[in-house]
């Protein structure tokens, strides 16, 4: 049984600044750039990052190298790269504090991207009020830009990238790859549908490498110190380690974010971010972030990674995980997710911008004591319609607070339902409205 423990390949120790280039350099900064623009070729290096298995980290773990290939081979004179450091789950903390800690990496990852693909030009997409990171990057790239590590004419050989650094805050859709493509040509940030994708026609109608700055950060590493090294920690399907944003229990706890390698099981992950409580004291462990689901206490056994969290009705999504106390009421805990949810929703697509409000309606009768038993099966058919006719993951996954609270926690819906109680006592029913709907609807 390997031993899990917080490590610092991204996010770097507490204490370990190399905000500044030459303390990044001290540290093996560059050392991949060097590397990858002297010795290899553009195919080499998406080579070792296909072979690295390095998955997306912004949440859905397609293979990057995969990606890349296609951007590679797509025969055309411009193409681009996007980094993705836009953390559209608010709870997260992953991008900020990386733009924040170690924005040389980012700034590494992506001209490394860019030379692996055939780009000429970047974004970094961040969201407008990571103040304190895009002001780190901005001081990074001013840094890389004298040392001709970014720019024109790259450590003197022909390849040139530029990066432009966006910051833009238009809530939960922003993180979406082609809603940041609309959103720098100056259109409304609404998705698109897919294919041709962004790796064969992305930004302007060119291939475009659009990943997560988590992915970007990791890829120096995978250079300099090569693909063994990178998959000597994870899981044989994801090796490497992921940023994950922890909730304690308690209502005001603070975010403690940590570097845990694919493959920790939640019950140590949680304790690697501090949190000590008993079972008895917990309900649930959500996992996933604002679209995640909700497992019971018994999965805490669980390892970190895609496969197995998806099967048990979650998602790696923004890797947010959260501890709902005991007193939790499942009903009103997917209610309050799919309120959320239906606000964020962009409303492009029909079944999304309805069909979450559906939702949130239905489970508000419930937890009124306003509810049928016809109720759950609409849940259901909505569950069902919504990722069907939705263009982009949001829609896809906006159903999982409701499924995963109704996968493990039914009595709460019928005790709601047929007994007109709150399994925890904590919805406040409203009464007037109870004795009037029991009587009329069947
Ligand atoms: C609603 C929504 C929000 C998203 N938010 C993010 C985000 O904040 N950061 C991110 O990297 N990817 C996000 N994604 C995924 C991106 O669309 C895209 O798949 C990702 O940036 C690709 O990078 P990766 O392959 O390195 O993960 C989001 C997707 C959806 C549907």
């Amino acid at each position: 049984m390997p031993e899990y423990q917080q490590m610092y390949r991204v996010l770097r120790r507490q204490g370990e600044d190399v905000r500044a280039l030459a303390a990044y350099r001290q540290f093996g900064g560059y050392a991949a750039l060097e590397k990858a623009i002297r010795q290899q070729t553009p195919a080499q290096v998406v080579q070792q990052v296909t072979d690295a298995k390095l998955r997306g980290l912004g949440g859905a773990g397609r293979l990057t190298g995969e990606k890349w290939r296609v951007t590679r081979r797509t025969e055309d004179s411009q193409k681009y790269v996007i980094c993705n450091a836009y953390d559209a789950d608010s709870r997260s903390h992953a991008a900020r504090l990386l733009l924040e800690r170690n924005p040389h990496q980012v700034i590494e990852g992506i001209i490394l991207a860019a030379y692996a693909v055939g780009a000429s030009e970047a974004y970094l997409f961040a969201r407008s009020t990571f103040h304190a990171g895009i002001d780190a990057v901005q001081e990074a790239l001013r840094e890389a830009l004298e040392e001709h590590l970014v720019g024109r004419d790259i450590l003197g050989t022909d390849f040139s990238c530029t990066i432009n650094v966006l910051g833009v805050d238009i809530g939960f859709m922003g993180g979406e790859e082609t809603v940041q493509m609309a959103l720098i040509k100056g259109r409304r940030g609404m998705p698109e549908q897919r294919p041709p994708y962004p790796a064969q026609a992305g930004l302007w109608e060119k291939p475009t490498a659009i990943n997560n700055v988590e992915t970007l950060a990791n890829v120096p590493l995978i250079i300099r110190d090569g693909v063994a090294a990178f998959k000597s920690v994870g899981t044989a399907n994801t090796p490497g380690t992921k940023l994950v944003t922890v909730y304690d229990a308690a209502p005001d706890s603070q975010p403690v974010v940590v570097e845990v390698p694919f493959g920790t099981p939640l019950r140590t992950l949680l304790s690697l971010a501090g949190v000590t409580h008993a079972d008895s004291e917990l309900r649930a462990v959500v996992v996933g972030g604002a679209e995640g689901g909700a497992l019971p206490l018994a999965q805490l056994d669980m390892p970190f990674d895609f496969d197995p969290i998806e099967e048990a009705g979650a998602i790696i999504g923004s890797s947010v995980i959260e501890l709902l106390p005991a007193d939790t009421c499942m009903v009103a805990w997917a209610l309050e997710r799919s309120r959320y949810l239906s606000k964020e929703s962009c409303g492009k697509c029909v079944p999304c911008r309805l069909g979450v409000k559906r939702i949130a309606g239905i489970l508000e009768g419930i937890v009124s004591d306003l509810g049928v038993n016809g109720d759950l099966a609409v849940l259901d058919e909505f569950a069902e319609y919504v990722p069907n006719g939705s263009l982009c993951g949001f829609g896809v996954q906006a159903p999982n607070p409701l499924k995963s609270a109704k996968r493990y926690w039914p009595d709460h819906f019928t005790m709601h339902i047929e007994e007109l109680q709150c399994p925890t006592g904590t919805c406040v029913p409203v009464r007037a409205h109870r004795f009037v709907t029991k009587h009329v609807l069947p």
